[in-house]
């Protein structure tokens, strides 16, 4: 049985001192066993949200890393530093660092190493466009997405890794995707898995839905039976992303 996992992408929001607030006010609405619950938050957020969240189950994840240990690459940060901050995820692969910054399936198969390399739990994002969906090519784009950001890992890694598909049309635009199609790709995510990686990986790897998660569409969605929980952007900033962890309480 996979335990649920809900993730808030905070994004470029949130000076430390509004982070706080934000986490001060969500922490006493998040005591929820069933669901691991993660805030991925700007780098220079951490340090005070870690804090915030002590005596609590959240976790804190990163919503990036460069791929070396150390050295001059000015601006970067490194999975050390993370770990050494109080984290334990970072999101790898977001569209929107693959369309703005370039990030290429090949450097963010290096940042799946290195991340796994210090114990971080990747949580891999992929995700088609519009233009992709409509000229039906999803399925092999999210194939190569995956095969490639997977590259060199072996099954045990595999483990602790967490894909997030993202389609890029629903991120952000209030489209959500339907509960079907979301299945339909995070199935064939685990199919694909379990291609790379045997059966028993697949079954065992979390799986989640991105793309306009709010407290209305969660229980619908993390219903779904490859669907095991969501990361959430813009609801993630609100009070709202309780109810989105709690989904099993609301009434939709
Ligand atoms: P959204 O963002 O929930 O605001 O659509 C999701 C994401 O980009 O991770």
């Amino acid at each position: 049985m996979r335990k649920k996992l809900v993730a808030g992408n905070w994004k470029m929001n949130k000076t430390p001192s509004e982070a706080i607030a934000l986490v001060s006010e969500l922490k006493p609405l998040l005591n929820n066993d069933e669901v691991d619950v993660v805030f991925c938050v700007p780098a220079i957020d951490i340090i005070p949200v870690v804090n915030a969240v002590k005596e609590s189950n959240i976790k804190i994840g990163a919503e990036n890393m460069y791929c070396e240990e150390k050295g001059a690459y000015t601006g970067e940060i490194s999975p050390a530093m993370l770990v050494d901050a109080g984290v334990d995820y970072v999101i790898l692969g977001h569209s929107e660092r693959r369309n703005y910054f370039k990030e290429s399936d090949d450097l963010i198969n290096k940042k799946m190493k290195k991340a796994i390399e210090h114990d971080l739990k990747p949580i891999l994002c992929c995700g088609e466009s519009l233009d992709q969906r409509e000229n039906g090519v999803t399925l092999e784009w999210i194939k190569k997405q995956i095969v490639e950001a997977f590259k060199h890992i072996s099954p045990e890694d595999a483990l602790n890794c967490i894909v997030a598909y993202e389609p890029i049309w629903a991120i952000g635009t209030g489209r959500v995707a339907t509960t079907e199609q979301a299945q339909e790709v995070c199935h064939y995510i685990r199919q694909v898995i379990g291609n790379v990686y045997g059966k028993t990986i697949a079954e065992q790897m979390r799986i989640l839905y991105g793309g306009s998660v709010n407290e209305g569409n969660a229980l619908a969605l993390f219903s779904e039976e490859d669907i095991d929980g969501g990361l959430v952007g813009g609801a993630s900033l609100k009070p709202e992303f309780a109810k989105i962890v709690n989904y099993k309480n609301s009434s939709n």
